[in-house]
């Protein structure tokens, strides 16, 4: 049984899909969790749905990766209301999707901005706490398409195999700290993320996961439990793919 009490974690963009899922799970085995988002009415909300379901701590706050001044006024708050944080989970993410030839510039810097810039911010926020505890968990949230491609994801693919450079270049920084950094690749997750796409494109997708079916939300939450807990402690630099054997 993973008892993960005493110990503080912050999950970005969990107010719903996976991050929610991922909030859930860490508050269940007894992490106090700051629910993040880039509404803060909503973030109150989720963390107030998981205090209700859970003995954890929860605080809920606004957090725009696409914003610095809004990192810097999340840690401000979460230093003063809840503390360092021990778990770290970078997990918002976006798409915008369009073929290359068409891809615009903006629609390029806005996911690098998010998905990869975002996760720097405020991963650089955490560390120092970590760094004095001498204990920490970083887990980066990537994508199979990270590994494969995926057609109308110049951008996004980028940011996802960004990530992966991202947490072995950490991972090899901050083993010494007794800090580790890992990523989990989830497949094709359900998702509001996913139940945008076309039926056609869902049908494509399935036909090559040998499992035969998508994941769900707590397929990833509970990699990433794992990789919070002491039970992974000797693993760092890795990614975990969470996909029914698609790649
Ligand atoms: N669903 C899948 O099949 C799938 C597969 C592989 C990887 N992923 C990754 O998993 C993560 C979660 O995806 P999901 O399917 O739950 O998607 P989702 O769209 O349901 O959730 C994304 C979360 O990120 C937040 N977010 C978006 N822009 C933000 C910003 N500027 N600042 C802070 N938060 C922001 C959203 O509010 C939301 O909470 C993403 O990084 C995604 O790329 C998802």
């Amino acid at each position: 049984m993973i008892n993960l009490s005493g110990k503080k974690a912050l999950v970005t963009g969990s107010t719903r899909g996976i991050g929610r899922a991922i909030a859930l799970k860490l508050a269940e085995a007894g992490a106090d969790v700051v629910v993040t988002g880039r509404n803060e009415e909503r973030a109150k909300e989720v963390a107030k749905e998981i205090a209700s379901k859970t003995s954890s701590g929860t605080l809920g706050v606004e957090l725009d990766l696409s914003s610095t001044d809004s990192v810097e006024r999340c840690f401000e708050k979460v230093g003063k209301e809840f503390g360092d944080i021990d778990v770290l989970v970078n997990n918002a993410g976006i798409n915008r999707d369009v073929l290359f030839m068409r891809m615009k510039l903006e629609d390029w810097e806005e996911v690098i901005r998010v998905n990869l810039t975002g996760t720097f911010l405020v991963t650089q926020r955490v560390v120092r706490g970590m760094i004095k505890k001498r204990w920490g968990r970083i887990i980066n949230i990537s994508s199979v398409v990270g590994f494969i491609g995926n057609v109308g994801q110049a951008n996004y693919t980028a940011s996802k195999a960004g990530l992966i450079g991202f947490t072995k270049t950490l991972a090899k920084e901050l083993a010494s700290r007794n800090i580790t950094v890992n990523a989990v690749a989830p497949g094709f997750i359900e998702t509001d993320m996913t139940d945008e796409l076309p039926e056609e494109i869902k049908e494509n997708f399935r036909s090559q996961i040998p499992m035969d079916s998508f994941g769900q939300p707590e397929d990833v939450a509970n990699t990433v439990l794992f990789l919070a807990s002491d039970l992974s402690s000797y693993i760092t630099g890795e990614v975990i793919h969470v996909n029914g054997g698609l790649f």
